[in-house]
């Protein structure tokens, strides 16, 4: 029997009792990542507003990149050159790339799903069409090198029904065949395959029974946080997480509002990612215990609080409100400051959920956290 280095390797530190949350060390090639862990999005290897020595700082383990954004520009042939992503921007922790089609399909009016790959109009061109496809999604990715990346996926906007639905979760799994046949860097990279099947328990059910038949090291669920309902949204991902093996980690794509993260981590999901975060905060909203504040009201401008009382991150250990207010339609800084408290309002909130889970006090944990954010306020 051959040993086979494997990129991947997860170990469960603790579960919690009467939930399906837990606490893990998920060990990848260039960095161990404590779970559940929120992942930052870099859509170009870099955050909108935050160096990598603030990412750095605030304890980020792993960020996430975008195949369709660095495959464009600058381009998978540059990257290989510059020895792949992690050294063209100095990131000596985890990465993670998205597979492209989502992107594509969500950013571009375009954009056309067909057996072989993506097709969309070129943005330098628009006489030109072009098809990603799941060959290319993982030779742009193999040039980036980051620990995980995605499968290319067929995913229809979650409120889809009817045969469509059906035709994109089977897709997904030849599709997913095809990356994993044209995955060049197994020993140091992983591809996890995403479930779909829309809000269709059975076709949820399929295709995680699917999956799991092929040889992956973790999961994700995708097709979610698109204006479904909550009900829906939770129902989906507790049905897939029970059919998902407990010894891998589980990913929940494009979910970033703290409640999410905190049911979804009770549902036993480990990872996340979203925009939301940072994207907020260009449109000046502060991430709070409560929800999110506007720093645009004029409630704020003489208030001279933090944007949240017990913070820590470097904004709150300055500035006020008041402040904030006074420059948040002006000063680009203002964005900056915003976006350096989301990030570690967001990091902050998965370190004390981990630490929860590990002290056995997750369900106080949730209690406490739902209280607060919805409290009826005035
Ligand atoms: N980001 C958020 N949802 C999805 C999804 O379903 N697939 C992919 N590839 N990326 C996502
Ligand atoms: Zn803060």
């Amino acid at each position: 029997m051959s040993w086979k280095s494997s990129p991947l390797s997860f170990k469960i530190l603790k579960e919690c009792d009467v939930s399906k949350a837990r606490t893990s060390l998920l060990a990848l090639p260039h960095h161990t990542v404590e779970t559940p862990v929120f992942m930052p999005v870099g859509t170009k290897g870099s955050l909108k507003g935050l160096l990598p020595d603030q990412l750095e700082a605030m304890d980020c383990q792993i960020m996430l990149g975008n195949t369709y954004h660095l495959g464009t520009n600058p381009g998978p042939e540059l990257l290989e050159k510059a020895g792949g992503l992690h050294k063209f921007i100095g990131w000596e922790r985890a990465l993670l790339t998205d597979s492209g089609g989502f992107q594509m399909v969500s950013l571009l009016k375009f954009a056309e799903i067909v057996e072989e790959g993506v097709t969309f109009e070129s943005p330098y061109d628009s006489s030109k069409k072009i098809t990603l496809t799941p060959e290319e999604s993982i030779r742009i990715q193999n040039a980036i090198g980051a620990d995980i990346a995605m499968q290319l996926d067929d995913v229809v906007p979650v409120l889809t029904t009817g045969p469509r639905v059906e035709e994109a979760m089977n897709r997904t799994v030849r599709w997913l065949d095809r990356c994993l046949a044209a995955h060049k860097r197994p020993d140091d990279q992983n591809i996890f395959p995403i479930v779909q099947g829309g809000l269709n328990e059975d076709l949820r059910t399929q295709c995680v029974e699917h999956l799991t038949k092929r040889e992956v090291n973790g999961f994700a669920v995708g097709g979610l946080s698109g204006g479904e309902a909550k009900d829906d949204f939770w129902r989906v991902v507790n049905h897939c997480s029970d059919r998902l093996p407990t010894d891998k980690p589980r990913y929940c794509m494009g979910v970033g509002f703290a409640a999410d993260l905190v049911v979804c981590v009770a549902l036993g999901i480990d990872m996340f990612d979203c925009v939301y975060p940072t994207r907020t905060a260009r449109f000046g909203c502060g991430l709070v215990d409560t929800g999110q504040i506007n720093l645009k009201h004029k409630k704020y401008a003489f208030d001279f609080t933090p944007i949240q009382d017990d913070c820590g991150c470097s904004t709150c250990k300055r500035y006020t409100k008041a402040y904030l207010h006074t420059i948040v339609t002006q000063e680009t800084v203002a964005c900056h400051l915003i976006t350096v408290h989301n990030i570690f309002y967001q990091l902050r909130l998965m370190r004390n959920m981990r630490e929860a889970i590990k002290e056995q006090r997750f369900p106080e944990f949730v209690k406490d956290f739902m209280a607060k954010m919805f409290a009826s306020s005035e």
